[in-house]
């Protein structure tokens, strides 16, 4: 089979390095792909949210099946176009992509369909709005509806800093059109995990569960990232939790978005909230977490390409199980000087072959590029995904972080805490 993967991320670089490992792949292409990608197969270079120019390169390569990374290339109507001509893909609809893309919409579904997650209203109106605030107790938690990079939400502790927010998105436009609506919904006090599930506009089954660090500095201080660093499995996350989040969350998810003629198809990603009170939904996102896919890819044991063939193909149903290394999996994310703010790109890295022998580690490659000598170069924020696998989670860091010290990359930085809570 000829895959096509798209993106250019450690996160598809994780999906491509799996895939590639399968006995049925006879190629793997990417677009636009990256140097950790270009090792696996060809790289052409067309921009993950050029709809019309991917599904014509499929159609032209007579792909057997497109696998997206990101959230721009749903957005932007591939599934769909890829749809009418009859190439498989895994990933949703522009439509049921909604799901990430619309937070109002997000909770209005879970509302129709008895979802659990905080309770909510969503505004339009500043002062209503505000007025709302006087009716909940605070932490209050304002977010954009829309897409804003990770940044549209505050959690404000008190009313000044809610209305503050308030006025920040709905009249300053803050995140632009992303600010139109806002959802205004109460705190929930808990830990945190990230959920994924396979689905195909039918039926779900159960990946695995992590935990991300989404603050840019040691101890959870700092900005917020895309994330700096994951660890699989997540260990608040017990399987009697698994099992009630696919039955109050997951299953009544699918079957809603096809109830509403909206079927879900690709990989579902619950934020959730591990609260006293059980599991709850903190969003939704309908594409894999970077760097939590790494984590999971690296402890993925089966062939994943009939998995993901199936859930493109309305066939989950019928498929293999799926297999887990139950020893645990790290992922150090190395950023750029400067990164989230203004990453300085450019500098020199070296010393990954040596990085790489550190025993069962996998370095993943999200934010570079190959200059005309071949100097590898950071091309982005997040530039390495350092992968370890290990008989204990502390063994897992321990590699992870010798290879990290094995890079010679002075233009970059890493936290050094990455999986501080399950140690604990
Ligand atoms: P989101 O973009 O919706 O995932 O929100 C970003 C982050 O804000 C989450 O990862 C949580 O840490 C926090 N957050 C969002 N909603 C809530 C909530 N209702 N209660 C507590 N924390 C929240
Ligand atoms: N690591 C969080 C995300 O991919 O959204």
């Amino acid at each position: 089979m000829k895959i096509l993967v798209i993106g250019s991320g450690g996160r598809e670089h994780a999906l491509g390095w799996k895939l590639r490992q399968s006995p049925l792949v006879s190629e793997l292409i990417s677009a636009p792909g990256n140097p950790g990608l270009a090792e696996l197969g060809r790289c052409v270079p067309v921009k993950a949210d050029d709809a019309a120019e991917l599904s014509a390169f499929a159609m032209r390569e007579q792909i057997d099946l497109v696998v997206v990374g990101p959230e721009a290339a749903l957005a932007a109507g591939v599934a769909d176009r890829l749809a009418q001509i009859g190439i498989p893909c895994f990933g949703p609809s522009q439509a049921a992509a909604e799901l990430e893309a619309s937070k109002a919409f997000t909770k209005d579904f879970c509302a129709r369909h008895n979802i659990p997650t905080a309770d909510y209203k969503v505004f339009d109106d500043a002062i209503y709005a505000k007025a709302y605030l006087g009716e909940r107790e605070p932490p209050f938690v304002i977010k954009a509806d829309g897409l804003a990079a990770g940044k549209g939400v505050v959690i404000a502790e008190t009313r000044r800093e809610a209305d503050a927010a308030i006025d920040e998105i709905l009249f300053l436009r803050k995140f632009g059109t992303a600010g139109q609506r806002i959802v205004i919904e109460d705190f929930m006090p808990g830990e945190e995990a990230s959920f994924f599930a396979l689905c195909d506009g039918e039926t779900a089954i159960p990946l695995a569960a992590a935990q991300d660090h989404k603050r840019a500095y040691d101890g959870d201080k700092g900005p917020n990232t895309g994330g700096m660093g994951a660890y699989s499995p997540a260990p608040v996350f017990t399987d009697a939790a698994r099992d009630q989040v696919m039955e109050q969350i997951i299953m009544p998810t699918v079957r809603g978005m096809k109830a509403e003629g909206r079927p879900f198809k690709g990989v579902l990603f619950a934020g959730l909230m591990i609260t006293p009170n059980g599991p709850k939904l903190i969003e939704y996102n309908v594409r894999f977490g970077d760097p939590e896919c790494q984590t999971l890819m690296r402890r993925l044991k089966s062939d994943f390409l009939p998995t993901l063939l199936a859930a493109a193909q309305g066939d989950l149903a019928r498929a293999a199980p799926l297999e887990w290394d139950a020893r645990p999996a790290v992922t150090v994310v190395y950023a750029a000087n400067g990164y989230p703010d203004e990453p300085l790109t450019g500098s020199v890295i070296r010393g990954l072959e040596e990085a790489a022998q550190v025993k069962e580690v996998v370095i993943f490659h999200a934010g570079t590029k190959r200059d005309e000598e071949g100097l590898l170069r950071a091309a982005g924020g997040r530039v390495l995904n350092v992968t370890a696998l290990g008989d204990t989670l502390r063994d897992a860091v321990t590699r992870a972080y010798a290879a990290v010290n094995a890079i010679d990359w002075p233009g970059g930085f890493c936290r050094t805490d990455i999986a501080w809570r399950a140690l604990d």
